[in-house]
């Protein structure tokens, strides 16, 4: 059976980007968000599979493709990485002081107890699919995949209105360990997905005063 590829439904002739589209594609890089609130009310299935599917069409080292998919549905398994972040954070709160541990306290830096659909994902470090091209020096060029695949995923949910939430404050060994997928997968990225209870053009951490954004990294160093 011939494997059906998203792209043979796209048209096979070049696009035309109109300006009206690169428009359009600015706002939806300015009004991606990195999403921690949200409804519970379900996501069709067929969107999430929408979205894997274009996600598929990111770029990775010697098209290695190497990101792994885990959904994380039973309550039971929820509750082990909600867990995990309530240990984790309480870690990293205490690396905070005075005024900024008070802030720290405020944010809210998960969704796992409301987000209808939410991921694990890792890194396949022993694929070899790809056949190596790319990544005898930067073995990490593979982790790096599954990031730009996740931009991916995030700026095309966020088309369909959907937020994402990427939760970092998390043990990755033990993660690993209750999520019990084979021995050579790097977890890479925890994510929560569903329909946003809020939109915002600007990030929530500089809303609650954590951090601004800022030029710095805007500069260009020319050699
Ligand atoms: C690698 C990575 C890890 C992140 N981990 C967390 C996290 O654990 N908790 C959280 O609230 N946000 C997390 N974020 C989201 C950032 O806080 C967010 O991207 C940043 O504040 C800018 O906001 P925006 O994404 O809405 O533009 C993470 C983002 C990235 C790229």
């Amino acid at each position: 059976m011939t494997e059906q590829h998203p792209v043979a439904s796209l048209n096979a002739k070049p696009p035309v980007f109109d300006a009206a589209f690169q428009q359009k594609l600015a706002e939806l890089i300015a009004w991606r968000r990195d999403v921690r609130r949200f409804k519970p009310d379900a996501v069709d299935p067929a969107l999430i599979e929408h979205l894997l599917d274009l996600a598929q069409l990111s770029p990775s080292v010697g098209n290695s493709q190497p990101w792994r998919w885990v959904s994380v549905d039973s309550p039971a398994m929820r509750a082990r990485i909600r867990d995990n972040f309530v240990r984790c954070n309480e870690t990293a709160a205490s690396a905070y002081h005075g005024k900024r541990a008070e802030l720290y306290s405020q944010l809210k830096l998960e969704g796992i107890d409301v987000a209808p659909r939410q991921f694990a994902l890792f890194c396949d470090r022993a694929t070899p699919q790809g056949l190596g091209v790319g990544r005898q020096t930067m073995p990490e060029a593979l982790d790096y995949s599954v990031v730009t695949m996740i931009e991916t995923f995030w700026l095309a949910a966020r088309a369909l209105g959907l937020g994402v939430g990427w939760v970092s404050i998390l043990d990755p060994e033990t993660a690993t360990a209750d999520l019990d997928v084979p021995g050579d997968w790097k977890f890479i990225a925890y994510l929560c997905v569903g329909w946003p209870v809020e939109e915002h053009v600007d990030p929530e951490l500089v809303r609650f005063n954590w951090q601004d954004r800022t030029s710095v990294g805007r500069g260009v160093l020319y050699r």
